[in-house]
């Protein structure tokens, strides 16, 4: 579905959902050629951030012999999630103000391996001349009360459209498999709605639990690797001493 029938179908559904909402339905009719193209620009700028991951988990294989990157995901913000976040922080419904206050209409999630991973990854990254750095929350070094771990960067790219340049906002997460996994879960908690509250208090404090055991166990895994990798660099050094003789 395009872009365009995808924001007519969202319109009409704002519609039947929240009749009242009367505002967003005026904004979303009046502006939908617009915001069809600036959704097409996020998505562009979302490609172009994949494009330089897919990049770096290559170069990275030929010199590193691994991968760091296990996948990435990537997904443009529904118009309704869009309206729910305008709404919930009071921002004014005028396309430039979204453009300038909603940080993630483009999201680029990069699924690593190991911890250490991850900023090698975000450091590659924010060193490339075109990308700018506008916000940095490192929930791994500092953990949210939930136990949620990941490094969120907001970042801007350029787009190269027919006659111009434009920079768009990305927000990139950075994962270790455990986090990921561990937020899907958490995240189920979060929106499921027919739990008891007692049951939520417990599960949440499971889960928090669950995240610290998780956490600790990407460090050894990674200590692992870096033994492992360590004594596979002395055999490669002896190996390649032998070949002098
Ligand atoms: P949003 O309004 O949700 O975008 O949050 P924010 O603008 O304050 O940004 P923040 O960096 O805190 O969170 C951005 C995103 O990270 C969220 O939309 C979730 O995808 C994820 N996230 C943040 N906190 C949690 C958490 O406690 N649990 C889970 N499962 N995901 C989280
Ligand atoms: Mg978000």
């Amino acid at each position: 579905m395009n872009i365009r029938d995808y924001i007519k179908q969202k319109k009409s559904e704002v519609i039947s959902e929240r009749i009242s909402n009367a505002k967003v339905h005026e904004f979303l009719k009046k502006n939908e050629r617009t915001l069809s193209t600036l959704f097409t620009y996020y998505e562009c700028a979302m490609m172009e951030v994949e494009t330089k991951f897919k990049v770096l988990n290559q170069e990275y294989s030929l010199i590193h012999d691994r991968n760091p990157i296990e996948s990435i995901k990537t997904r443009i913000k529904t118009i309704d999630s869009l309206t729910e976040k305008v709404g919930r922080y009071g921002i004014p419904l005028t396309l430039e103000s979204i453009e300038e206050n909603i940080n993630d209409i483009a999201g680029v999630r990069v699924i690593c391996s190991f911890p250490d991973d991850i900023y090698t990854l975000a450091e590659c990254l924010l060193e490339q001349d075109d990308v700018t750095l506008i916000q940095k929350k490192d929930y791994i070094q500092n953990p949210k009360a939930s136990g949620y771990r990941s490094l969120h960067l907001i970042i801007s790219v350029p787009i190269f459209l027919e006659h111009k340049k434009r920079d768009m906002k990305v927000e990139v997460q950075f994962r270790t498999i455990a986090m990921d996994f561990w937020a899907s879960l958490e995240h189920n908690l979060r929106y499921k709605r027919d739990i008891p509250e007692e049951l939520t208090a417990e599960l949440a404090e499971e889960l928090l639990e669950c995240a610290n055991i998780s956490a600790s166990l990407d460090v050894r895994m990674q200590n692992i690797r870096k033994r492992l990798s360590e004594d596979t660099s002395e055999i490669d050094d002896l190996i390649d001493s032998a070949q002098w003789l």
